[in-house]
């Protein structure tokens, strides 16, 4: 059933982009390589080769991009920090003024237009020179990590009041420590660096919590968090109760992984410690491959999110599967296959599935399994495989629907959910997949070098949900 109404009062409504994804300007003014540029810059590794060496130019397109905003007339804009455009080699010994100018002038034309900065201190683009003494796999990386996070408040916080640490950091240990998918690439130690990674995550952002804490909530009054991404599941066969468990493991593992130290209780989920503890002894090892912390950590750790941000784009169906001991993988580790889940990022519409009620039920799971915090959806959106295809009405489909079942959560169900966001602003580099998915309310001619964008029919038709703050009954049946 299609439901009529219009979300709270002060409701953030949004689109969202990252760094690497749009600025372009790789080398540009000092700014020092980063693993992603590295990464792409090696035939074979992206579709088509593509890079994001320029991307949409909004390095050198302000205006362009704040005009946008202007035109959809959001009230938030959710972007990241490249963190080697602030540090060309990414610790505060290399302060790159033009970056630092850069983001300047995109907050302060935010503000002049009463768009709120929504700031992701690390999606993904980690300088290629902390690559070189480890990455994420460094326990130094917390410090470093710290740094610059220390010097983004102290520079930006006085207009920036909403800060995310990570963005999706499954991604950033699974595909880049696991599978190594992504960059840095590493998969020499499958099941084990996976978990150490994580952990050394958490505590880095435990620490810039912590930070921002002690030194800047008084003055600056703003909130921080993480971003995750969840899929919604659900149980293949829903009265067999091993199949309801690894869809409960699969949130877990997923989601819970991140959330439940942070938002419960300093630790791991249950079923990731029983799961990894369990096939750990089975392989013999001395202990888990899960490491633990230790009751200290775990007081850090807790409590480190004002708020909860998720990235939702699918579901899938999810059914119990004793999976082999060796080799050791996270992926193994959950024991459970799932359908619907072909390829990601999707490469055309059929490949991930619109799930809109997913939406709904993960928002609930969310409630219940956290105490009801304010959530905000910092991501949902679609890619479409079209080039040139300004008339997206399937696009508008899935936002349509998605925003329908946010509002069910929002006004029949009691989900504190305080903030909607696109993804994404413009047409951009989606990672592996090159410019083939288009997920952009604005579509991008990466042919031309003016890199020119266009409104599509879902910007317009995203527009006129802003201006209504939701969707109130058609005023003649109003009567
Ligand atoms: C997740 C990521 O945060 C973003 O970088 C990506 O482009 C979108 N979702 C779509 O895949």
């Amino acid at each position: 059933m299609y439901f009529y109404g219009t979300f709270p009062e002060d409701f953030l409504w949004g689109v969202s982009s990252s760094a690497y994804q749009i600025e372009g300007g790789w080398d540009a003014d000092g700014k020092g390589p980063s693993i992603w540029d590295n990464f792409t810059h090696i035939p074979g590794n992206i579709k088509n080769n593509d890079t994001g060496d320029v991307a949409c130019d909004s390095y050198n397109k302000v205006d362009e991009d704040l005009y946008l905003l202007r035109a959809l007339k959001v009230n938030s804009y959710r972007f990241s920090l490249s963190w080697p455009r602030i540090f060309p080699n990414g610790r505060n010994s290399s302060i790159n003024s033009y970056g630092v100018d850069y983001y300047n002038r995109l907050i302060d034309g935010l503000l002049t237009r009463n768009i709120t900065p929504m700031v992701t201190l690390h999606h993904w683009d980690l300088p290629q020179a902390l690559q070189d003494i480890g990455g994420w796999a460094n326990p130094t990386m917390v410090d470093l990590f710290d740094s610059f996070a220390d010097f983004c408040f102290q520079t930006f916080g006085d207009r920036v009041k909403f800060w995310m640490t990570f963005n999706e950091a499954v991604y950033i240990s699974w595909l880049g420590y696991d599978t190594g998918e992504f960059p840095p690439n590493i998969k020499d130690n499958p099941g084990i660096a996976v978990y150490n990674v994580t952990h050394i995550i958490l505590k880095a952002h435990a620490r810039v919590y912590h930070t921002y804490d002690q030194k800047y909530r008084e003055h600056q009054k703003g909130v921080i968090s993480l971003t995750i991404n969840v899929d919604w599941v659900e149980p293949k066969n829903p009265s067999d109760p091993r199949d309801i468990e690894a869809a409960d493991r699969f949130l877990q593992f997923m989601g819970g992984w991140f959330t439940h130290p942070v938002f419960k209780n300093g630790d791991y989920p249950d079923a990731m410690k029983w799961k990894v503890g369990n096939r750990s002894e089975l392989q013999k090892l001395p202990s888990s491959r899960l490491p633990v912390f230790t009751e200290e950590e775990k007081d850090y750790i807790r409590g480190t999110a004002d708020v909860f941000c998720l990235n939702y784009y699918t579901a899938k169906i999810i059914q119990h599967k004793t999976t082999r001991l060796k080799p050791y993988s996270y992926e193994n580790d959950q024991e459970q296959v799932s359908e619907f889940d072909s390829s990601w990022p999707p490469s055309a519409l059929e490949t991930v599935r619109a799930v809109p009620w997913g939406l709904r039920r993960l928002l609930n799971w969310i409630k219940e399994e956290y105490g009801n915090p304010p959530i905000y959806i910092t991501e949902n959106g679609v890619g479409i495989k079209s080039k040139s295809d300004v008339d997206d009405t399937s696009r508008i489909y899935y936002l349509k629907t998605h925003i329908n079942e946010a509002l069910k959560a929002s006004r029949l169900d009691g989900v504190n959910l305080r903030g909607y966001t696109i993804w994404s602003l413009m047409d951009n580099f989606e990672w592996l997949r090159g410019y083939e998915p288009r997920f952009g309310l604005h579509h991008v001619d990466f042919e031309n070098p003016n890199r020119p964008r266009t409104p599509k029919r879902s910007a317009i038709y995203y527009s006129e949900i802003i201006r209504q703050n939701g969707v109130p009954l058609p005023e003649e049946e109003d009567h």
